[in-house]
Parts: structure tokens; sequence; C-alpha cells
């Protein structure tokens, strides 16, 4: 499932966000790459343990967990600290797959890759070139985003990043665990989740059958989630 996640970030702390991280030191983005994704890879990123992508990163967790449908969509279980790209002048990033476990240096926080996140941070405007492009079970996705806007999409996809030939691409990019590992449980879920706020705000949460389909819900995510 591929999901857009509108206004993670207002205009306030999309501000905020990119004067930390324009601020910070840009390196070469193959620091965190594995040896497949380093061919195909051209951009900068900040590094992992800088001051800047730990604040920002600190400052997108917070919104992350104030946005509903992000929690709905993913039942997140560990988020990886969220990491910091920009590309321009032609660089791009050919087809690959995401790392299935991923570790953090220096300590011993690891997960499994159920999800990749992308919150776009500068303008589509602003810039051509520099799609997120998903192959997933409909053909390849184009997913240019609002500046503040997330997609989601399965850590098992094959995606790349258009050249960037006009302006720059500032994102953040991260993954998570879920608390559902599978991408068809977890979909099921967030449909059932969706049907019954709908009704609910007609009927009220109160309502009988509303109680009843809540308590399906729960009940499945008793079966399907480790916590
Ligand atoms: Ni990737």
């Amino acid at each position: 499932m591929l999901i857009a996640i509108p206004d993670v970030l207002d205009a306030a702390a999309l501000a905020r966000v990119r004067a930390i991280i324009d601020a910070g030191e840009w390196v070469d983005g193959n620091v965190t790459s594995g040896p497949q994704s380093a061919l195909a890879k051209r951009n900068r990123q900040l590094p992992e343990d800088s001051a800047a992508a730990r604040e920002a990163g600190g400052m997108i967790l917070d919104a992350l967990g104030r946005t509903p449908l992000f929690v709905a969509a993913a039942l997140p279980l560990k988020v990886f600290p969220p990491l910091f790209s920009r590309y321009a002048g032609g660089e791009d990033f050919g087809l690959h797959v995401d790392n299935a476990i991923r570790m953090k240096r220096g300590t011993d926080f690891r997960l499994r890759s159920d999800l990749s996140a992308t919150l776009f941070l500068e303008d589509p405007a602003a810039y051509d070139g520099g799609a997120l492009v998903i192959e997933d079970q409909f053909g390849p996705q184009s997913v240019k985003l609002p500046a503040g806007h997330l997609v989601l999409y399965p850590a098992s996809s094959l995606h790349r990043v258009t050249p960037v030939t006009r302006g720059e691409r500032v994102a953040s990019f991260f993954w998570l665990q879920s608390m559902v590992r599978d991408d068809g449980e977890r979909r099921t879920l967030f449909e059932l989740d969706r049907a019954i706020q709908a009704v609910a705000s007609d009927r009220g949460q109160g309502d009988g059958p509303v109680v009843q389909l809540t308590g399906v819900y729960h009940n499945l995510l008793r079966r399907w989630a480790d916590a």
C-alpha cells in the first residue's frame, strides 16, 4: 500500500526544519548505502549522527506522533531516526530496494524495515525531476508531494528518484518497523479503521454497531500485532 499523508509539518515547523538542516554539513550520500545502492545513488546527505539531523529528526518524529493518519496507516513499533537528502544538478538515485534490516551505528538499535517513508521538504514548483517512482502491484507510481507531506510505501518495493534537472530536491527519509509485519493485514486494519471513523462520525462513537466494529478492529490487531 502506498499512502500520502498530508501536512505532517505545518509551515512553521517546515521552516524550522529547513533552517536547521540547511545550516548542517552535507556529505556524499553513499555513507548510508549498502554496496548495491552505492552504485545507484548520487546525492548528498546529512551525517546521521550530526546535531542538525538529530534535532530536525526529533521534530519530525514528534510531528508523526501527532498525525493520526500516519499512526493508523503505519501502526509503528520502531522508527529509524530520520535522515536527510538533497539532489541537484542531475543527481538521482537509480532503481534499488532498501535494506531489510537497519542498524544504528554505535548502538544496539535495529529494526526490520517494513515501511519506507519520504517527507518532502521543498516546494515541488521549485525543482524539476526528483520524483520518487515506486514499483507497486499496479505498476510504477510517481510521487512528488508538497513540502511537509509524506509518502509511506512498502520497504519491499523497488523504487528510484529521477534526476533533478532544475532547482534542488530536499527531503527526509526513514524506515519503520510496523507492529503488523504483513502489508495486506496492515492495509485491512487501516481500511477498517477509516470505515469505522466514517460511520462513527455519522452515528456517534456510542452507536452499537460502531462499538462492535471497533471491537473487531482491536481483536484483529490483537491477532496480527507484535507489540
Ligand atoms: Ni530507497
